[in-house]
This record gives structure tokens, C-alpha cells and sequence, in this order.
């Protein structure tokens, strides 16, 4: 069932680009991807079959593979233990199924963690015009796509609008302070490198990803206070994802996710059919199936199993 907006007898909580979140009750929210697709920071009109269900099977089977290794927000992806937590949901079962994860409620912090083991987008840009990623000087005579070993970590802040800003690390520090800048750090790095290793089995380079974490509210012994994973975690919009079979540096890789989305796009900006701002161009039905294909291939191709779109495993 395709979703382009939600509207649930919960208390809405936020509405994001992609997301719906509802909040539950004191600690808990319910997040909701629906099958919107943004591109150039713009939502399209559109909206990409099975998307919103990928997004968030993704996560959870990542949250899964990594449990040993970071505390995070997901209590259930699962419809049926969804709905038997939240009875009120109990109508809205099927448009819900594999899109809905319920999580723990966490203040996020107001950095967005990103980690490029890879050199690519505006990160190259950045590199090629001074030499420096997030203001720190890189090795020189690095080519457009390489491998960075150590991964480098370059915070962004959270834009309410538009695009977020790229900001040193001493930056985060004022923001966030040093304590929590440098455990937000580390926790992106144990999630990035896991999850590049992971990945690289399946033929997938994880080539950058963006995290964002929260600390738990409430006071309870073993959860007051503590920081942990939330968000989206490894998926195609929150990461740039390259088929390692075609890896060659040098220049621009070709992507798993939305690239067909993204050159017609380009498309329509060179033809000066679109200014790049709202409102975006209608999207033809092959440039929204190639789409919706390329995610569930991702899918696919990470999990190891055709997804389920409703969400059991
Ligand atoms: N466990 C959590 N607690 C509180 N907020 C969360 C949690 N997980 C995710 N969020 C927030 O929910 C929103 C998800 O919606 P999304 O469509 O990704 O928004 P955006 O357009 O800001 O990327 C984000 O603002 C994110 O910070
Ligand atoms: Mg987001």
C-alpha cells in the first residue's frame, strides 16, 4: 500500500522529509517512513513503491546485526508486536506493515554524525578546491573516490531547512560539549567501520553515511541519561551505497539508490525545465519504478532475502 502521508490517532510528534514520527507516550515514538522521496533536498510529488518499507527493514536488520556493539532505539519493527503495544493502531495495521518502527524516545543531539570512508560528493569538492575535509588538511594526490583509511569523521549541524552546514570537530565540541563530541565520535566510527566491513562481504561499498544519536530520557538505573543510536541506520538515503564489483577510482561512482531519480532530475535542470526548488517536475512512471526497483535490490542484496513488505522476518 503506498504512503505518501500518514494520519494516525497518535499525538503527531514531528514530520520530517521522509519520516512521519507520533509520539506513543512519555518514552516512547512511533516512526514512520513513508514512500516520500526527496532529491536535491526536495520532496517530490511522487511517492516510490515499497520504499518507506525498505528504509525501515534496513535499519532494523542493521540494529540487528549490530546489537553487540551499540545500545539503540528500536523496540520493534514487527506490525503484529506493534499493534499489541499500541492497540490504538489496530486499523491502520496494514498501511503501517514493515513501514512503522516503534523506539525508544530520545533528545537528539543537534549534530548530524556523518563518516566518509570514501572521498566523494561535496567532501571532494572540498578536497579538490583546498585540500582539507571538515577543515582538517588530508593527505594530497588523493584521487576522487579513495578509500580513506582511517574513515574521517566530518559533522554537519541539523538544518530546520535547506541543507546542513559541515563543521569542524572543535565546533561540535562548543556545541555539544567535549565529553559527548568525542563518545559520538567513537560510536560513529565502531557503527561506520562495522557496518563498511558488513556491507563489503555483500559486494556493497558503504562509501559515507550520516548518524544521528540521542540520549534517553527518564531515569532509570540502566537507561537514564545514556547515549544511543536512533534514526535511520545504514540505509541507501542516509548513506551513499556503490556496487564494489564496479569500484574504480579516479572519478565519480555510479550509486545504488536513487540515481535514476537523480540524473533525470539533472536532466530536467539542464533542459531549464527545473530551477532546482520547489515545485519539483512530475516524475514519469519508468524514472519511479527504476527507482523503487534499486531500493528493493539494495534490500535484497544486503539482507539476503526478497523484503517482506510486511515486515516479519
Ligand atoms: N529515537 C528518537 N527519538 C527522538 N527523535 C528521533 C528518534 N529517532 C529519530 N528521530 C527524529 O525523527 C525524525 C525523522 O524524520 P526524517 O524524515 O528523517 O527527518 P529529516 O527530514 O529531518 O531527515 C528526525 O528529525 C530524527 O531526528
Ligand atoms: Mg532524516
Amino acid at each position: 500500500m503506498l504512503m505518501q502521508a500518514s494520519a494516525l490517532p497518535l499525538k503527531p510528534f514531528r514530520r520530517g522529509k521522509v519520516r512521519d514520527v507520533y509520539e506513543v507516550d512519555a518514552d516512547r515514538l512511533l516512526l514512520v517512513a513513508t514512500d516520500r522521496v526527496s532529491a536535491f533536498d526536495v520532496v517530490m510529488e511522487e511517492t516510490i513503491p515499497y520504499k518507506g518499507a525498505v528504509l525501515t527493514q534496513i535499519t532494523a536488520w542493521w540494529l540487528r546485526q549490530l546489537e553487540d556493539r551499540i545500545d539503540h532505539h528500536m523496540l520493534s519493527a514487527d506490525i503484529a508486536e506493534i499493534v499489541r503495544e499500541v492497540p490504538s493502531l489496530r486499523d491502520h495495521e496494514q498501511e503501517l506493515a514493515g513501514r512503522a518502527m516503534l523506539v525508544r524516545k530520545s533528545t537528539v543531539f543537534p549534530v548530524e554524525c556523518v563518516v566518509r570512508g570514501y572521498i566523494s560528493g561535496s567532501a571532494w569538492k572540498e578536497y579538490r578546491e583546498g585540500g582539507t575535509l571538515a577543515g582538517e588538511p588530508l593527505p594530497s594526490g588523493l584521487l576522487e573516490s579513495a578509500r580513506l583509511d582511517p574513515p574521517i569523521f566530518s559533522p554537519a549541524t541539523k538544518a530546520e531547512e535547506g541543507h546542513d552546514e559541515n563543521i569542524t570537530v572543535e565546533r561540535m565540541r562548543q556545541l555539544i560539549g567535549d565529553n559527548d563530541a568525542r563518545e559520538l565520535e567513537r560510536l560513529s566510527r565502531t557503527v561506520y567501520e562495522s557496518g563498511r566491513r558488513i556491507a563489503a562481504e555483500r559486494g556493497i561499498i558503504i562509501a559515507d553515511t550520516k548518524f544521528e544519536f540521542g540520549r534517553m530520557r527518564g531515569t532509570g538505573r540502566d537507561t537514564g541519561g545514556k547515549v544511543i543510536l536512533v534514526d535511520e541506520v545504514l540505509t541507501p538515503d542516509s548513506s551513499r551505497f556503490w556496487p564494489a564489483d564496479r569500484y574504480e577510482p579516479g572519478h565519480g561512482q555510479p550509486s545504488f539508490d536513487k540515481q535514476p531519480l537523480r540524473d533525470y532530475l539533472d536532466e530536467e535542470k539542464r533542459a531549464g525545465r527545473w530551477d532546482g526548488n520547489y515545485p519539483p517536475p512530475r516524475l514519469p512512471k519508468d524514472v519511479i519504478d527504476a527507482t523503487s526497483a534499486r531500493y528493493l535490490d539494495i534490500y535484497r542484496r544486503l539482507t539476503g532475502h526478497t523484503l517482506d513488505p510486511n515486515g516479519r522476518h
